[in-house]
């Protein structure tokens, strides 16, 4: 190979290697972004909303309040990071024992248009009974994407189908409802459980 070559294709990797390194900072800048936005030291990410759980009963955000309370986003056809979180948080609130009574979990559907609370409830519930199944309106759907400053795009899928394309952190909340921390998808298990042991100590 010529020098001009060499120097071409290690310039080529180089440029390569900031575009996967860009590509996946993109996620993490959006939330730090969300994250850091604040008027004095708390965090405005999270806020009220107005959803239902898998039996059509209402529940805001007050009703998640005086416990601290995970909560992550996604919808029953998502082929893999949702499933996968579903299945690792349900592990994890193992993992914690009696202490996962101390704090709540909930999964809020990100596409409303086909997750029914009925739907919601028999997805959520094959992987945990302590997960709260949570959807609604398009609009209250949508409240709560801009209160928690959740990434959400619908992709058509030939055919006329489509996916949604989601952020895929799960938010750390405390007693009061306020941003704590988060928990990024891939966490491994024994951090991610020891940031929601971190979290139930907050509140005690
Ligand atoms: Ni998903």
């Amino acid at each position: 190979m010529h020098a001009l070559s060499k120097i071409r294709l290690v310039l080529w990797l180089a440029v390569a290697a900031v575009v996967v390194a860009t590509a996946g900072s993109i996620g993490y800048r959006q939330l730090e972004r969300a994250t850091t936005e604040h008027s004095g030291e708390v965090p405005r990410l999270g806020g009220p909303f107005k959803l239902v759980d898998g039996d059509g009963n209402e529940v805001t955000d007050a009703d998640l309040h005086g416990q601290p309370f995970a909560v992550f986003f996604g919808f029953t056809n998502c082929p893999d990071v949702c499933p996968t979180s579903l299945f690792e948080l349900s592990a994890w609130i193992d993992s914690l024992g009696e202490d996962a009574e101390r704090m709540r979990f909930a999964f809020v559907s990100v596409d409303p248009e086909r997750d029914t609370p009925e739907r919601m409830k028999l997805y959520v519930g094959s992987f945990s009974d302590d997960i709260l199944p949570l959807t609604g309106s398009t609009e209250q759907v949508q409240q709560v994407i801009d209160a928690y400053r959740v990434y959400a795009r619908k992709v058509p899928l030939e055919g006329g189908d489509y996916t949604m394309d989601h952020s895929a952190f799960i938010y750390l909340m405390d007693a009061n409802g306020a941003y704590h921390s988060h928990i990024t998808y891939g966490e491994a298990p024994d951090r991610a459980v020891a940031k929601l042991q971190e979290l139930i100590g907050t509140s005690s």
